[in-house]
């Protein structure tokens, strides 16, 4: 059996030693007589799976005991919607900064609760960069701002965080989280769903600092109230138990590889290769983003002409470099180069670029 190297933005590669762990342990975990996830997540063996998943991840973003961490079950868009409905009282202002397909979403799920003011849009620049903070319009009565990390599909990404004053900080982090070291305490709310740089698909981490779980927020049932699913330590119902182990197997993978620190100088290294195949091309291939915000996890780019676009993806597939379409929205390619993306992978994906230009330019 071959793997290719799986340039995919998500559910993406996982690292191939936590994929080996996994099978090991899929019929008998740790001597349990039966596989982790067919264990109630009651149980001492479950529990002990999910505090060292936790314990792993402060560790890792060095999470300061002022912030509670839930593991949540499903994706970041339903995050999008709790937020509001949580941290914001009936049709208060919300502060939303637009720089891509995945804050369009953010917005949308937030609309039918907040008063939703967009700060500041890139989408009048095709969204190939991040409007200057100066030239954000705030509003001083936000219940937080919400800005997207990372945006998973037009390859733009904040490279410091923006200084809001006061008003909590909400950042979509589910395509850069854990990518390089980050300071919590600058935000209000980090959230991720956890399928890009974290493990599989069907989990979410909510990162939540403590003082704004006594906001009122809005009339919701109780399985949308963040404080009572902290209350219940993440378990107010049954969790996704599988997802949450990976992803805990993922956390001790990244600690035995030098941690967060280690990932960042590796994701510099591996998006400077592509961004520098791109440009050196003379043409053959761009990216239009702007250099001082590009995403070191996607790095969206076109071939000068479209027809080269199936050549292109049937060669790299028969190369072992599988999906690298770009999504719907934008068309292209898309190299996603998340933490268990080994540099090897990404040396060959170069490689075989310079290659195609060669056979085709
Ligand atoms: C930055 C970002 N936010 C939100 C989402 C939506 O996540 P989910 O599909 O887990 O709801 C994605 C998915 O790709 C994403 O990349």
């Amino acid at each position: 059996m071959t793997r290719a190297y799986n340039f995919s933005a998500g559910p993406a590669t996982l690292p191939e030693s936590v994929l080996l762990q996994a099978q090991a342990e899929m019929l008998d975990w740790h001597g349990a007589g039966a596989s982790i996830v067919e264990l109630s997540h009651r149980g001492p063996e479950f529990i002990q799976v999910a505090e060292e998943a936790e314990a792993d991840l402060r560790t890792l973003m060095a999470i300061p005991d002022d912030y509670a961490v839930l593991f949540l079950q499903g994706g970041a868009t339903g995050q999008q919607a709790l937020i509001p409905l949580n941290f914001a009282a009936p049709g208060q202002k919300a502060d939303y900064v637009l720089t891509g397909h995945w804050g369009k979403t953010a917005i949308k799920q937030a609309k039918p609760y907040v008063d939703v003011n967009i700060a500041a849009s890139g989408e009048g620049e095709g969204f190939r960069g991040i409007p200057a903070r100066a030239d954000w319009q705030l509003s001083a009565d936000a219940a937080y701002v919400h800005i997207t990390a990372n945006e998973t599909i037009h390859g733009v990404e904040f490279r410091d965080t923006p200084e809001v004053g006061d008003v909590p900080l909400v950042a979509d982090f589910s395509s850069s989280i854990v990518s390089e070291p980050l300071d919590v305490s600058k935000y209000g709310v980090i959230y991720a769903g956890a399928q890009k740089n974290l493990g599989p698909v069907g989990i979410s981490v909510v990162i939540i600092r403590r003082d704004l779980l006594e906001r009122a927020g809005q009339p919701r049932a109780d399985i949308f109230t963040y404080a009572s699913h902290l209350a219940k330590e993440s378990m107010l119902n049954t969790p996704p138990t599988w997802n949450w182990y990976l992803a805990g197997l993922v956390f001790k993978w990244m600690i035995a590889q030098g941690g967060v620190a280690e990932f960042a100088q590796r994701n510099a290294r591996k998006s400077a290769l592509l961004y520098g195949v791109i440009d050196g091309s003379g043409g053959f291939y761009r990216n239009e983003v702007a250099a001082a915000v590009r995403s070191r996890m996607n790095v969206p780019f076109f071939l000068h002409e479209e027809a080269l676009n199936k050549p292109f993806l049937d060669e790299a597939k028969a190369a072992g470099l599988i999906s690298l379409k770009g999504h719907r929205a934008l068309g292209g390619m898309r190299a996603s180069i998340y933490n268990a993306m080994p540099e090897e992978g990404v040396q060959a994906l170069a490689g075989f670029m310079r290659e195609f230009q060669q056979r085709h330019g």
